[in-house]
């Protein structure tokens, strides 16, 4: 942890007082030009999530959620505005100290479940344990296959799965080198009601039995009704 943020962890109140922060963003900021003017998709959003938390972010469609995700994430950069994982000032780092960190600290499932087609369930789920340097990736992959119910499908492709079979894939790759932070966006929207709750409950599962903290993009609501706390965006705007 570098002096910056040891003093920023003085200045800005945590999440809640008992936990140690794991993701603070403050003045994030993301603003693209259109041909005709000025967008502000993401605007001066200023929170803290603490270790093991859950957390919903909710807002109306087009509100900024999945920006904002990406931003917390260090997938996109943004144009003004910080973010620290576990005390650590993301765009101070490069984009490949960036993909390191992730690497290490945080795990993503997207709506879309973007596994990649050329690569068996179990490739998908080794990838990460791979670019982590983990020399039993195979094993490794397999055993995050078999907890997501998935032992007897290791060798399938993703187009050989069904919507709920290759969110679970996903899952199990987000979850694979066991990060302390999940963001996942949106994880249930392309699934029905009874695979999305599958899903839902291993992402629980994770965050009650290992601590890992979830960041969850829904507009389920009673998805977000287990979460510990929500953070409601609007037009961009983050209400503290
Ligand atoms: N790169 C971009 N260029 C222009 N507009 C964008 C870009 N990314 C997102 N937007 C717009 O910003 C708004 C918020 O997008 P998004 O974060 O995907 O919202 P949500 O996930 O809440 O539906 C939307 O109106 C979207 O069209
Ligand atoms: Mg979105």
């Amino acid at each position: 942890m570098n002096a910056i943020s040891k003093s920023e962890d003085r200045r800005v109140a945590p999440a809640a007082a008992s936990q140690p922060v794991i993701v603070r963003a403050e003045g994030l900021t993301k603003q693209v030009s259109t041909p005709d003017h000025e967008l502000v998709i993401v605007n001066g959003a200023t929170f803290a999530v603490g270790a093991g938390e859950s957390v919903a972010i909710v807002g109306a469609s087009g509100s900024g959620k999945s920006t904002l995700l990406g931003l917390l994430a260090g997938l996109d950069v943004p144009s003004s505005g910080r973010v620290w994982i576990d005390g650590e000032d993301l765009f101070a780092l490069d984009e490949d100290g960036r993909a390191r960190l992730r690497g290490r600290l945080v795990g993503f499932v997207f709506q879309s479940f973007q596994l990649l087609p050329a690569l068996t369930a179990l490739e998908n789920v080794m990838l990460p344990l791979e670019l982590a340097g983990q020399g039993d990736a195979a094993s490794r992959a397999a055993g995050v296959l078999g907890q997501v119910g998935l032992a007897d499908r290791v060798g399938h492709y993703p187009r050989q799965l069904s919507g709920g079979e290759q969110q679970r894939v996903a899952v199990a790759r987000a979850f694979a080198t066991e990060p302390k932070l999940l963001f996942a966006d949106e994880p249930t929207g392309n699934l029905d009601s009874a695979t999305g709750a599958q899903v839902i409950e291993l992402l629980f599962g994770m965050n009650r039995d290992r601590g890992t903290t979830l960041v969850l993009v829904t507009h389920d609501e009673a998805l977000a009704a287990r979460c510990d706390r929500r953070i409601a965006i609007s037009a961009g705007v983050v209400a503290a």
